[in-house]
């Protein structure tokens, strides 16, 4: 059957999202036993036990639908950021906050601006609503060149994001840099920042951004449970802004978005808050060593403020994966963010599984 006719232009020119070969995947395609993944910048260490817990607990009520409002959630939430309840909206991953914004605020014709070799989906998004997008080029260094995002705003430009630190390269911009772009940008334009792997950073001058919120209504926050949190299969992130925002951001999501296991174990990440910072360390030792490593091999690595690293070979990278999935690795090659052929992105694993990847570099490159 012949449907291209039902369907807008921009989704028929959209590929869908190409996420990272699950291992089961890979398994089955080898036949290899022992996997390790390094393609999704998840956290390889697991929720924590009394996650699991809540998790559990919050199972056997799973025949009624959950909270709509997520209350304990947003409570809990609220408490931990110091922000009012209203301010916050939770959704099913951060994922779906982005797509709220955009549908919410975009109408046909008008624009939303975001750096290119940034997260996919802001272009896939934008892609299928109004053909919206309008990505900006990288700066050198690899990072957001926030002067020419602003410069790119027009007056039919509704949303501008910036992921902070940006997926895929592992770039951040400054709390200088970030000032000097909200002062540019003019108040009636929503800014979303994309804070995914906010609690991975370890750099001194990175925006605290919850604090801006006050001077600047028009700024948006979006956060998330899948990386530091280990929470990557339940789907729950959030956004936290303005309550006047907010409540009009509330009309366009689904109902339930937030599943009970998901808020359920939201809020006992919250309560062991504690814990992030030992993840931060033991991802930060092992991003160090991984990026010393892939060094000495001759390779480029674009310093990196997440559980992920650039790389850039000298040759194909998409040749580079498939030798590295021979061998049980999965990572990443980045042409589908159009950063060229050499370019793969390997995500922080445990010791064990960073050695390994960088074991079987070795056997390759050699
Ligand atoms: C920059 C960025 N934003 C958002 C997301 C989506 O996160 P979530 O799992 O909360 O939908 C990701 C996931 O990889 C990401 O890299």
């Amino acid at each position: 059957m012949d449907f291209t006719r039902l369907f807008r232009p921009g989704i028929l020119a959209t590929r869908p999202y190409s996420p990272g070969k699950p291992v089961e995947e890979v398994q089955r395609e080898l036949g290899l036993k022992d996997i390790v993944k390094l393609a999704s910048n998840e956290n390889p260490e697991g929720p924590l036990p009394a996650v699991v817990e809540a998790i559990c607990t919050a199972a056997r009520g799973v025949n009624r639908y959950p909270d709509a409002a997520c209350h304990y959630l947003t409570q809990r939430m609220a408490r931990h950021l110091e922000v009012s309840p209203g301010s916050l909206i939770f959704g099913n991953g951060s994922n779906e906050v982005i797509d709220i914004l955009i549908r919410a605020l975009v109408s046909p014709g008008e624009n939303v601006i975001y750096s290119q070799h940034s997260f996919i989906v802001y272009a896939l998004t934008t892609a299928v609503h109004f053909e919206s997008g309008r990505p900006v080029p990288l700066a050198p260094g690899d990072k957001h060149d926030l002067p020419a995002m602003a410069a790119g705003i027009d007056d039919r430009t509704k949303l501008v994001i910036v992921c902070n630190p940006n997926n895929p390269t592992g770039t951040y911009n400054t709390r200088e840099e970030f000032d000097a772009f909200l002062a540019a940008v003019p108040p009636h334009v929503i800014v979303a920042v994309d804070e995914a792997y906010y609690e991975y950073v370890t750099a001194d001058d990175y925006p605290q951004t919850i604090g801006m919120l006050s001077a600047h209504p028009n700024l948006v926050i979006l956060r998330t449970f899948s990386k530091i949190h280990s929470l990557a299969g339940l789907r729950v992130g959030y956004g936290v802004a303005h309550p006047d925002l907010v409540s009009e951001l509330h009309k366009t999501r689904e109902p339930f978005n937030v599943n009970m296991l998901s808020q359920a174990a939201a809020v006992a990440c919250l309560d062991n808050w504690h814990e992030v910072e030992g993840r931060r360390r033991r991802n930060r030792e092992q991003l160090d060593w991984l990026c010393g490593q892939l060094s000495g091999l001759g390779l480029e690595v674009v310093p990196s403020q997440t559980n992920f690293v650039l790389v850039r070979c000298p040759g194909n990278a998409g040749r580079l994966t498939q030798d590295l999935l021979q061998r049980g690795v999965i990572v990443r090659p980045m042409h589908a963010f159009g950063l060229g052929e050499g370019a793969l992105r390997i995500s922080v694993g445990l010791p064990a599984e960073n050695q390994r990847c960088v074991t079987a570099l070795k056997e390759i490159l050699n």
